[in-house]
């Protein structure tokens, strides 16, 4: 059988890969259109995400849905998942090797079946997963990169937004930065 969208968030809930597995509730595989243009790349799955088994449904979710709003992209219509498929205890920071394995496994695999034309990339834990190395968000923010024929957009994660009126302004600007790529 050809692997899906559909068949990997199956086989990602039954992932028992790395230690993450053993403390979650429900692994998060992500949600979207499998034909999104647009793939979104957090870090982790938070409490609430680890509860429903869906990505960004907490706090920052939201403050993401508004985001997408206020440059006119109804979230429905692009990918959301994380570069972790499980909620780490405590909510701390994924290690490099869970990283390097959840993309292998499943990361990966996600982005050569959606084949977005673009993969915005949250925070500094999602470039260090997606990039392969630590980068400071003040000097990368708002840049579009390439790396093995894939494009990425390098922002700042929602929480880091809410938490920062000075990120969260940044932000903006880097949204807007990302519909005028997209146009
Ligand atoms: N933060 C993330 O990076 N991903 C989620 O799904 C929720 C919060």
């Amino acid at each position: 059988m050809p692997e899906t969208l559909f068949s990997l968030a199956e086989q990602i809930r039954r992932c028992t890969a790395c230690p993450l597995w053993k403390q979650r509730t429900l692994a998060v595989p992500g949600e979207g259109p499998k034909n999104a243009k647009l793939l979104f790349i957090g870090e982790a799955p938070g409490v609430e995400e680890d509860r429903q088994g869906l990505p960004f449904v907490g706090r920052s979710g939201k403050f993401l849905t508004e985001m997408l709003n206020q440059i006119g992209i109804d979230r429905k219509t692009v990918f959301i998942t994380g570069s972790v498929k499980c909620h780490p205890p405590k909510n701390r920071v994924p290690k490099t090797k869970e990283l390097a394995m959840c993309k292998e496994l499943w990361l990966d695999k996600q982005v050569s079946l959606l084949k977005p034309k673009l993969i915005v990339l949250l925070g500094s834990v999602a470039i260090q997963s997606s990039l392969g190395e630590k980068k400071d968000l003040a000097n990368v923010h708002g840049l579009v990169v390439e790396k093995e024929g894939l494009h990425y957009f390098l922002t700042y994660h929602p929480s880091a937004a809410m938490r920062f009126p000075a990120v969260r302004k940044l932000m903006e600007d880097d949204f807007k930065k990302l519909k005028r790529v997209l146009n």
